[in-house]
């Protein structure tokens, strides 16, 4: 019964649904960021998709850019099944070029140079009724857009019009003449296209009739009854960490279910100054949350003794973090037999987000081999199967901002809705090398002080992340005249909208000497402070 009423109330059937297939490149998630951000629900597929393996009907799709050439021998190519549905179609740059392609292979060809930037568009319209993609859109008959593209079209296919053009493409925008089916060579998902969200809003409204539906209130009323109608009578229990979605999921469990959700606090030694006392004042006393803290420090942390390999620290958390949870799982199944709140504890909660599920079925490849993060499908079989739990990940389609303003829809305070994400591996990915004792308490104190001294200057907001690590190298340092070895401390902050790429943020100097000032002087252990201009990529945001 659950399966199918997880399929049922799936956004993509409560939801009049955009459908991006995904070609690899690596904008084309903002595609779908930025139908949501005009209160249109979209998801991502990867390319190979069939149709017949979806059982919903898109009210239109996009084909996305790609780093593939359409006339390749490995190039992929989109189900024919999804263009004969009949539901308008727009193709973005490789999506345009393989449209074309599969007219006729001549359609396209490899341009003599690259078109790499801004351009000026002009837009033809004619009277068809293909003007509506461009509605609006051009100031004194032009419009810039953002070009990143090697191939071209050689000629226009046939039954298809030319719909804008550039100085450098004669097909810059195409449509077929009668059906709503078109195709532009530029990006307008990308910022440096300014009127790109309208254009998608022309496609998406003005072409698809699609309803501008989704917001965060409507998802909440619906997922509360979702949530209800799947649980039954049966219990639910999930981590919280005191990051943003933890928090969120937990205080949306409690509004469909009460006290039938059980939250667990697992200390595994390694998270930051104070983290577990903040967290358990916070979800126990304020919000309420029926909440069970386990100190489990001493576990984790022998169990990490000489360990050097980062994806080994990930693991031994991960499975250690899982082996403490049954436990509970169990403990809370028995004391819950005589009370009316009886009932298996059947579900487990997991606060995976559409990036994490992108990432995990992108067809370039999940990016769990660049790190192994263990949302989506990370837990151990033994705990799924069988008479194991069964996953509810009510975020699985939000991106984190649709998190935070879901929060703020439940009256989660601003302090903890903007709070930084927390890895749940913690601190252990920032230390470099062994994690000990000894280490885990330099990078505490040194990220409480670079943290605390963000908020002092009211930068927090600003950044996306921040926080301070440490080498496992030490570095000659004199103090008080005398030769002082200590590690190197490594600081850390970016601005990112989704974590899949990132900034280092730009600090005024001052505060960034003031900053190390007060970790070697106040976080014994620390001979030297450096700050990480890295953006990501190539660098990621953790140490490792
Ligand atoms: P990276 O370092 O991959 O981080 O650029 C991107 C985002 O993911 C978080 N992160 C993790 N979260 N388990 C988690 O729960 C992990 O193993 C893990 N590794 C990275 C990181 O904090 C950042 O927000």
């Amino acid at each position: 019964m659950s399966a199918s009423i997880e399929q049922a109330e799936a956004p993509h059937n409560a939801y009049d649904t955009i459908l991006v297939l995904d070609f690899g490149s690596q904008f084309t998630h903002l595609i779908t960021r930025r139908l949501r951000e005009l209160n249109i629900y979209s998801e991502m597929l990867p390319c190979t998709t069939k149709l017949s393996e979806i059982s919903w009907t898109p009210k239109g799709i996009i084909l996305s850019g790609g780093p593939f050439s359409v006339y390749d021998n490995d190039a992929p190519h989109v189900d024919p099944a999804f263009i004969e549905l009949g539901v308008p179609i727009l193709g973005i740059c490789y999506g345009l070029q393989e449209i074309a392609w599969n007219l006729s292979k001549d359609n396209v060809v490899a341009g003599t140079k690259r078109e790499y930037g801004q351009a000026d568009l002009t837009p033809q319209l004619n009277g068809s009724h293909a003007d509506r993609l461009y509605e609006g859109l051009s100031e004194n008959g032009s419009m810039r857009v953002w070009m990143s593209h090697g191939d071209k079209l050689s000629q226009l296919p046939t039954g298809f019009c030319t719909i804008a053009t550039t100085q450098n493409s004669p097909y810059a925008s195409i449509a077929h003449e009668t059906k709503p089916i078109f195709g532009i060579q530029f990006h307008p998902e990308v910022t440096h296209t300014p009127r790109g969200t309208e254009l998608l809003k022309n496609f998406a409204v003005g072409i698809c009739s699609v309803k501008q539906n989704w917001t965060m209130t409507d998802f909440l009323e619906k997922e509360v009854l979702r949530i209800r109608k799947l649980v039954g009578n049966g219990q639910v229990i999930g981590a919280v960490s005191g990051g943003v979605d933890s928090t969120v999921a937990a205080k949306l469990m409690k509004l469909a279910i009460g006290d039938r959700f059980h939250a667990v606090l697992v200390d595994n030694g390694v998270m930051r100054l104070d983290e577990c006392q903040q967290v358990k004042e916070a979800l126990g006393e304020h919000i309420g949350i029926n909440l069970t803290v386990v100190d489990a420090s001493q576990i984790f942390l022998s169990k990490l003794k000489g360990v050097l390999d980062p994806e080994q620290k990930r693991k031994i958390i991960g499975n250690t973090f899982i082996d403490i949870f049954e436990e509970e799982a169990i403990k809370i199944e028995k004391a819950a037999e005589n009370t009316p709140n009886a009932g298996k504890v059947e579900w487990f909660l997991q606060g995976t987000l559409y990036p994490d599920v992108i990432e995990s079925i992108s067809f370039k490849g999940p990016s769990a081999t660049i790190k192994t993060h263990h949302n989506v499908g990370g837990l151990p079989k033994r705990m799924m199967d069988g008479q194991g739990l069964k996953l509810i990940e009510p975020f699985r389609e939000l991106f984190k901002d649709e998190v935070r303003a879901l929060g703020r829809e439940l009256g989660v305070n601003e302090e903890l809705v903007m709070r930084h994400p927390f890895p749940g591996p913690g601190i252990a990915i920032r230390i470099l090398g062994e994690v000990t004792p000894e280490r885990v308490e330099i990078a505490r104190k040194a990220d409480h002080i670079f943290i605390s001294m963000i908020k002092e200057a009211g930068l927090y907001n600003e950044i996306s992340q921040a926080y301070a690590g440490i080498d496992t190298n030490k570095a000659v340092g004199v103090m008080g005249d005398k030769r002082y070895e200590g590690y190197l401390c490594l600081l850390r902050a970016v601005q990112t909208k989704d974590f899949m790429s990132a900034e280092a943020y730009k600090f005024d100097m001052d505060f960034l000497m003031n900053v190390s000032t007060r970790i070697v002087n106040e976080v014994e252990g620390v001979s030297c402070v450096f700050y990480n201009t890295t953006s990501k990529p190539p660098a990621t945001i953790e140490l490792s």
